[in-house]
């Protein structure tokens, strides 16, 4: 039995992991977080009579019971410190919160590694989405020139996505992107031509309509390829990914970003 500690256990997408873990034989939910049902079973909030773990209003109260893996599934504000916190504790750490920075992460890696834990980051568990980052590294190998577009619903806080984060952070390693008009001369604002991120331009669209999506794409002359991901509106597509990630971090040091770090691809 994985025991697992789930910060953010009453959210849109902490919610339907938290039933999604009731349903696994392999793995037991010890403890949860989030501040306005502190004190409450989780079980009775989400009518799933399998989850009997106490909220706790904090990770500091909710690390109190020994787990295995945290998963840490709040808001960008408090979830460095909450995985630090767990790191801390000696569980290992899946982050499904988005919004996270690059140094936030260096951060994070330089405490793994010194206690020997692993930490998985997937800003999208969504299946679309590691097949999505997959092909772009590919098509980055063969086409100099890409930028990426992120859609999401328009009250979403954090922007870039960290599925765009993620994605630019990823295409990085492969090579930086050329580009044709440096950014510092373009005429006009260069807020028009996005962010600057790991090297990419990212431009983040946000409007009700939208739920969540991603978009690379790559020109080349007369020619153009675009790599799309769009998910509907509710939080399954990302449990089996954060099953996953939770049974095989374990078998990681240090910080590891993207869900294919432990599939078979
Ligand atoms: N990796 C992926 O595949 C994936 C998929 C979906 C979403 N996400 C990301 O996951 C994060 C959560 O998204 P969501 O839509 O589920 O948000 P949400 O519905 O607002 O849920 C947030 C959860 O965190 C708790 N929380 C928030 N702030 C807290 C704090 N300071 N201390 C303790 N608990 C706190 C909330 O409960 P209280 O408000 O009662 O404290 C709630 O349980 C976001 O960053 C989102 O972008 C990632």
């Amino acid at each position: 039995m994985i025991r697992v500690c789930l910060a953010g256990a009453t959210g849109w997408a902490g919610s339907e992991l938290a039933r999604g873990i009731a349903k696994s034989t392999d793995l037991t939910l010890v403890a949860a977080v989030a501040r306005r049902h502190a004190a409450e079973v989780l079980g009775d909030i989400l009518q799933e009579p399998r989850l009997g773990a106490r909220v706790s209003a904090s990770a500091a109260g909710a690390l109190a019971t020994p787990c295995d893996v945290f998963v840490e599934y709040t808001k960008p504000d408090t979830a460095k410190a909450n995985v630090l916190a767990a790191l801390e504790h000696d569980a290992h750490v899946v982050i499904g919160t988005s919004g996270l920075t690059d140094t936030d992460f260096d951060e994070i890696d330089a405490v793994a590694r010194r206690r020997n834990l692993g930490v998985l980051a997937c800003a999208n568990f969504a299946l679309t989405v590691v097949l999505l980052q997959r092909f772009a590294e590919m098509a980055a190998r063969l086409i100099p020139q890409w930028e990426i577009i992120d859609y999401a619903h328009d009250d979403k806080p954090d922007a870039p996505s960290g599925t765009a984060r993620e994605l630019a952070a990823r295409l990085e390693q492969v090579r930086a992107p050329a580009i044709t008009v440096p950014i510092e001369e373009t005429v006009g604002p260069r807020e028009a031509r996005g962010a600057t991120l790991s090297s990419s331009q990212v431009h983040s669209i946000r409007l009700p309509g939208f739920v969540i999506g991603a978009e690379v794409i790559f020109g080349m002359p007369d020619q153009r390829l675009t790599i799309r991901h769009d998910a509907g509106g509710s939080a399954v597509p990302y449990v089996d990914g954060a099953l996953l990630a939770i049974r095989r971090v374990g078998s990681l040091v240090g910080l590891h970003r993207g869900l294919d770090a432990v599939l078979n691809l």
